[in-house]
């Protein structure tokens, strides 16, 4: 979605270097990058989105990064004023408001990518789960035995079970609280662990490795920098292995921009086996 394009022509060359190229839409909620130098092009960015998006209701400007233990971005209303919105993703929906949950179209490709290695039958937790768009796209599109999703954030916690309702997948549980507190309490192990929080997922390694079943599957989600991506995988296969657990990485890419020149990874690991002593 170039905002570059949209603006040709009606503000000088200078001020369009500075507009940022993309926007992400959420539902009929744009969120638009204005740096402070070209606020004053904010009506007329604003009224370019309405023309050629004629759907979009509310339009956020982001005035803080992504955040805190929740991972929420700061926001300010530019436009409109409804911030609740639903997004569509995958034929499914999920009700959310970006100013209190974390929610981003651009995992969309990862959340396909995952539900098409599900096999039918399993067992799959999905940690820091949000408002639900990995479990519940697994469980609306591959056959899983169960979904289990953990989410700390109360607000993400009320959307996640709305948008299982709203999307009539009947074997997704949710529990609300620390990881680290839940988890050690679920029954049994998991064929697929999911760890989307890639700011701080190595310290919560120890609670992954603890319930992953032998032939399973662990994605594990970081930032890093691209300079350190050859010796990448075989870190995270070693934090593991302190944690008592012998995995393969089989797969990595880079799923997300971060910032420059660092990246957000997914790494795809085998539990090949759990180490004695
Ligand atoms: C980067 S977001 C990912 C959300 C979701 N998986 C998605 O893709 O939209 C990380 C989520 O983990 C939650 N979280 C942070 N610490 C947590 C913890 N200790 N236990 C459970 N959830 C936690 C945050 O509230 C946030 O919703």
């Amino acid at each position: 979605m170039s905002l570059r394009r949209m603006l040709r022509g009606k503000v000088s060359e200078e001020e369009l270097l500075r507009v940022r190229r993309s926007f992400e839409i959420v539902g009929d909620v744009v969120i638009i990058n204005l740096p402070d130098e070209i606020l004053h092009l904010k009506n007329l960015i604003v009224d370019a989105i309405l023309k050629k998006h004629k759907h979009v209701k509310t339009v956020l400007r982001k005035v803080g990064e992504v955040n805190g233990v929740y991972r929420v971005a700061k926001y300010e209303v530019i436009h409109g004023g409804k911030t609740e919105t639903m997004a569509k993703e995958h034929g499914c929906r999920f009700l959310l408001d970006p100013m209190k949950v974390y929610y981003s179209i651009r995992l969309s490709g990862e959340r396909e990518r995952i539900t098409r290695l599900v096999k039918p039958g399993e067992r799959i937790l999905v940690m820091f789960a949000g408002v639900g768009p990995f479990a519940i796209v697994i469980a609306k599109h591959a056959r899983p035995k169960e979904v289990v999703g953990v989410e700390l954030n109360p607000a993400a916690v009320e959307y996640f079970r709305r948008n299982v309702e709203v999307n009539k997948v009947e074997n997704v549980r949710v529990y609300e609280g620390d990881v680290r507190r839940i988890v050690p309490k679920l029954e049994g192990e998991f064929d697929r662990i999911l760890m989307p929080s890639p700011h701080n997922a190595e310290s919560f390694v120890d609670v992954a490795a603890a319930k992953a079943k032998e032939g399973g599957y662990i994605h594990y989600y970081t930032f890093a920098g691209v300079e350190e991506e050859k010796e990448l995988p075989g870190r995270v296969e070693n934090l593991f292995r302190e944690e008592g657990v012998e995995c393969r990485a089989e797969f990595m890419r880079a799923c997300g921009n971060f910032a420059p020149y660092v990246n957000r990874y997914v790494i795809d690991l085998k539990v090949v086996k759990r180490l004695s002593g």
